[in-house]
């Protein structure tokens, strides 16, 4: 079965939310992508998609370079829903007409249903109010024909808007934010109402599909995978190694910056639970070595990328002929969109990158079209432990960029008994699973202090932890006094060296959620 012959496609005019709209879509198990909305029209002929979303964005559909979608999208007889910007383009493709609103709408607002069947099937009229959440200067002033308001608002008449014989409607307020307490309805209405969707995107399917695409392409061909102990590769992993078995290789690099018993758990699973090849390089001397006397950030980061991939090819070398690599990119790291603008390197991020190139290994990326909670969820259907797939992110460069200043074993030493006491007081108190991270980090300066009569001077940790979605953005956890004071109490008796612990109160932006 080809759980992708039935998609929803979101054309994306920009807007922070699109990402948002393709999610709450998977939630109903039906399958969505997202493709900028330069989309061309030959595309969607050849996708034949369900239906069309039309994203909100930022611009005004009378900007003198207003993304604009090919019209003829209207004539394809497929049922389409523009969101806000995405109404208010279909109004003025369709002859309508929009306007600078006399008063902007910007957060909460009370929906009025006027027609309680498409969109609003369920739903009721009369004197009954739904919130909703709203963000536009520009509304719609005069419909195009054949189109009636289906719901309106205090300032907007035409909150929400129907063709009464064609399968075009549009809502000028976003159903894909949580603020939309009818969003999941409106959504659930057009998936399956008005484009005739079935349910069937689950994970059981996608695994079974998967697993075939997979067989399919590799043939009778060696693959690689290198494991990081994070989920992604984890998942990568374990679903290549159901389609392939002996065929996969994985290999895990030691660098000497993983936490205590970073991976003990996942390698014990693999070891116990499948027979997946596993290579362990120790590779702690080495990276240590590199790292000697390094202070610069982002040369930690380089050096830390380049040793990586030194080590794994060596590695890879030894097995012969591999002709593919298998890696865990997902969903959000391809979506092409209008919304990723490219921006200033803040960042070296280290994961995989750069091998395909040096290596010349063609690319398996089974969770290519995957958010981060459905790679937990196929997790959870391949038998990973719980505890490796709920397991917080860790950055490919480890503890070398949680320890400011200089990298030395003694420092490393700290810093992983600081870790140890942060996470297991997470774990305790319920937090590790509330929040999106917490972790310690080691300050390249020391304090006073007095411990019974003595007088200390040594070094300071800082702890931080913070909510997140997608690590974009990211605020500070307002962790309990209670738990701060304990984990601050434990790191101070606990680990010898440390005489002070603070609490990074910095949300992203402007600081990062590392701290280098
Ligand atoms: P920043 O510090 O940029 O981090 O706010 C955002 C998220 O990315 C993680 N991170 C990394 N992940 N390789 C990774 O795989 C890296 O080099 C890297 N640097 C940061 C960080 O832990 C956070 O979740």
């Amino acid at each position: 079965m080809n759980i992708h012959n039935e998609k929803i496609l979101i054309l994306d005019f920009g807007s922070q939310t699109t990402q948002l709209i393709a999610r709450r879509i998977r939630e109903q198990k039906v399958y969505c992508e997202i493709h900028p909305y330069t989309f061309s029209l030959d595309s969607i002929k050849e996708m034949q998609p369900k239906g069309i979303v039309l994203s909100g964005g930022p611009a005004s559909v009378y900007d003198e370079d207003a993304p604009l979608s090919d019209p003829g999208l209207f004539e394809l007889d497929i049922p389409v829903l523009g969101i806000c910007y995405g109404a208010q383009l279909m109004t003025l493709q369709l002859g309508g007409k929009v306007e600078k609103a006399q008063k902007r709408e910007f957060g909460k607002s009370d929906l009025e249903v006027l027609f309680t069947g498409g969109l609003f099937a369920g739903l009721e009229s009369g004197t009954c109010r739904y919130q909703i959440w709203m963000s536009h200067g520009d509304r719609i002033e005069v419909l195009p024909a054949g189109f009636e308001s289906s719901a309106q608002s205090e300032h907007s008449p035409y909150a929400a808007i129907r063709h009464t014989e064609k399968n075009m409607v549009g809502v000028q307020f976003h159903p894909e934010v949580a603020h939309t307490l009818i969003g999941t309805d409106v959504l659930r209405n057009f998936i399956f109402g008005i484009c005739g969707c079935d349910p069937n995107w689950t994970m059981h399917n996608f695994v079974e599909s998967t697993v075939a695409e997979i067989r399919n392409k590799v043939g009778a061909e060696k693959v690689i995978c290198a494991l990081s102990g994070g989920v992604d590769s984890a998942v990568t992993a374990a679903l290549v190694h159901k389609a392939i078995g002996d065929q996969l290789t994985c290999i895990y690099v030691n660098n000497g910056l993983m936490r205590t018993g970073e991976t003990k758990s996942l390698m014990r699973f693999f070891q116990d639970k499948t027979h997946l090849n596993v290579i362990q390089v120790d590779a702690e001397e080495y990276f240590l070595g590199e790292l000697d006397g390094v202070v610069d950030p982002e040369i930690k980061r380089k050096k830390i990328g380049y040793g990586f991939i030194k080590i794994f090819e060596e590695e890879a070398k030894k097995l012969g002929d591999v002709k593919y690599l298998a890696q865990g990119t997902l969903y959000p790291d391809v979506i092409e969109s209008v919304s990723f603008r490219g921006g200033a390197v803040i960042k070296s991020h280290h994961n995989v990158g750069g091998l395909p190139e040096v290596m010349k290994l063609d690319l398996i990326e089974p969770l290519r079209d995957l958010f981060k909670d459905e790679v937990r969820e196929l997790g959870l259907e391949l038998g990973l432990p719980e505890e490796a797939i709920y397991r917080q992110p860790f950055p490919g460069p480890g503890l070398g960029i949680r320890i400011m200043g200089e990298v030395t074993r003694d420092r490393l030493a700290i810093l992983r008994q600081a870790d140890v006491i942060v996470l297991e007081e997470m774990k305790n108190s319920g937090y590790y699973r509330k929040v999106w991270q917490s972790f310690a980090v080691l300050l390249p300066i020391q304090t006073v202090g007095v411990m019974g009569d003595e007088r200390t001077y040594e070094n300071v940790i800082a702890l931080r932890s913070v909510d997140s979605v997608d690590a974009m953005t990211a605020d500070w956890s307002k962790l309990p006094y209670d738990l701060l004071g304990r984990i601050s109490n434990r790191i101070i008796n606990e680990v010898r060296g440390v005489n002070r612990v603070v609490f990074d109160v910095s949300s992203k932006p402007p600081s990062t959620i590392e701290w280098e």
